[in-house]
């Protein structure tokens, strides 16, 4: 389901602006089909979910709205100026990064999102598989980051993680941290992911599609793994968040833009959960300890080593996570 301003979408906007009933003659009219037509697109937005009801003589009323990411849904009250003016939307994808891949490789629009209500090949970091079963939000963003060298694309990940945390506790005020470099963490345990892949030549970024992967109302996940509704035993609107999240993540990427990557490490630094904890980081084929001290200008993480060394370390995956006192086991 591509991107779309369509019949469907001018009846959403008629319909919800009433309290009342609006009247099919009337409606007809103003969109200028027919009465027969109308009833087939309200007919079709009710396989889609919408609970719309029709009384005779006095016409139709919105009651509720899926939780779909119909791409008229994602856009409505959306306040961005680039992130998401082309949204495209599939009931179940491989991977939303191959869809975004491809789209970024045809010349779609910076901005462009793709998400999906299930994926069957869902990628994770480090060569690992996503599990994403129905519940979650999975998206991938496309986006041309002209002003980043290619070592400077780490900023990326930073960012939209920090644009998922902030997304997150507006829309519905809890408290996600972040477990570098772009883990979500919710009471302690993994609730979403970041997947950066870049397509660049020599040191051109030409763009990078960021994959984001967050368990809002899973049960069914990796006992490692825990979802908003596992965490608080409440389910939430996942429209509601991830319109949160595309606007965070964009008033954090016009920071970058700007130059201003220092407020948005500042920010993120704030979430970390690492501070002060001992911790374990797999490097391609070493594995490193130290306490985690801060986070460099370009993103590295600082870990102080036994011997008083700070070693700076621009990827890796964190395996072990101690408080300092405790030390290793
Ligand atoms: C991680 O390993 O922590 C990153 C997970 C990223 C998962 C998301 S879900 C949307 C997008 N499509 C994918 O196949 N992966 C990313």
């Amino acid at each position: 389901m591509g991107k779309q301003k369509n019949l469907d979408c001018l009846i959403l906007e008629n319909l919800r602006g009433q309290d009342s009933y609006i009247s099919g003659e009337e409606l007809a009219r103003k969109l200028k089909i027919s009465r027969q037509a109308l009833w087939k697109h309200i007919n079709s937005l009710s396989h889609k979910g919408y609970d719309i009801v029709a009384v005779p003589h006095s016409g139709y009323k919105i009651i509720s709205t899926p939780d779909k990411f119909y791409p008229w849904e994602v856009q409505r009250d959306l306040n961005t100026e680039f992130i998401a003016r082309e949204v495209y939307f599939y009931e179940s994808l491989n991977s939303t990064q191959d869809s975004s891949r491809e789209l970024g490789l045809s010349g779609a629009s910076d901005g462009t999102v793709v998400l999906t209500d299930v994926q069957t090949k869902g990628r994770g970091r480090m060569g690992r598989s996503w599990i994403s079963p129905k519940g979650g939000i999975y998206f991938s963003l496309l986006l041309r980051p002209e002003f980043l060298l290619l070592e400077e694309t780490p900023q990326i990940s930073l960012l939209i993680a920090l644009g998922c945390v902030k997304g997150i506790k507006e829309a519905t005020g809890l408290d996600v941290e972040v477990k570098w470099p772009n883990d979500l963490i919710f009471k302690g345990k993994k609730l979403g992911g970041i997947l950066c892949e870049i397509n660049a030549e020599t040191d051109r970024v030409h763009f990078v599609v960021v994959g984001v992967g967050i368990n809002i109302n899973s049960r069914d996940l990796p006992p490692e793994a825990t979802s908003l509704l596992l965490g608080t035993g409440k389910k939430f609107r996942r429209l509601d968040i991830a319109r949160k999240i595309l606007q965070a993540i964009e008033a954090g990427y016009l920071k970058a833009q700007k130059r201003n990557f220092s407020a948005v490490l500042k920010e993120w630094s704030r979430f970390c959960m690492l501070w002060g904890k001992r911790v374990r980081v797999k490097i391609s084929n070493r594995t490193i300890e130290g306490e985690a001290v801060n986070i460099d200008e370009r993103g590295y993480l600082l870990l102080r080593q036994d011997n008083g060394f700070i070693e700076r370390v621009s990827a890796g995956d964190i395996v072990k996570v101690i408080p300092v006192r405790e030390g290793f086991l």
